[in-house]
């Protein structure tokens, strides 16, 4: 599975194609992995999870998401997220 996540493009560069080249580049390049490591194998041996590709966005972030659904994405999930720290003790 290959993830993006945090994209972020200058708002001056926006809507120029910049971060869909990125995006694609990525999953070109996770493709070709794949086709390398599935090259010869039966198909009932391969783990389905190594076939996503996946993103992450937070909730409230719309217009990300819209760049990812233009892009061919598809919201599959909602995630609750939980930020856990180590606390130091005494
Ligand atoms: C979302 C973001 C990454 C898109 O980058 P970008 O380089 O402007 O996107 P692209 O130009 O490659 O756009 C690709 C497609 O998505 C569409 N798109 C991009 N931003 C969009 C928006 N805000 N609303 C609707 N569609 C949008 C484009 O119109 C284009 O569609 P089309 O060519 O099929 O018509 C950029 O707007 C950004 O950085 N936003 C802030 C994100 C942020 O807050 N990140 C913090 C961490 S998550």
């Amino acid at each position: 599975m290959v993830t993006v996540a945090a994209l972020y493009v200058l708002p001056e560069y926006r809507k120029e194609g910049l971060c869909r080249l990125i995006l694609y580049y990525v999953n070109m390049v996770h493709a070709k992995r794949l086709r390398q490591l599935l090259n010869g194998t039966s198909q009932s041996t391969v783990d389905p999870s190594l076939l996503y590709m996946h993103a992450d966005t937070e909730a409230y972030n719309v217009p990300t998401q819209k760049f990812m659904l233009r892009c061919g994405y598809k919201i599959v999930n909602y995630t609750n997220w939980f930020t856990i720290i180590p606390v130091e003790r005494n």
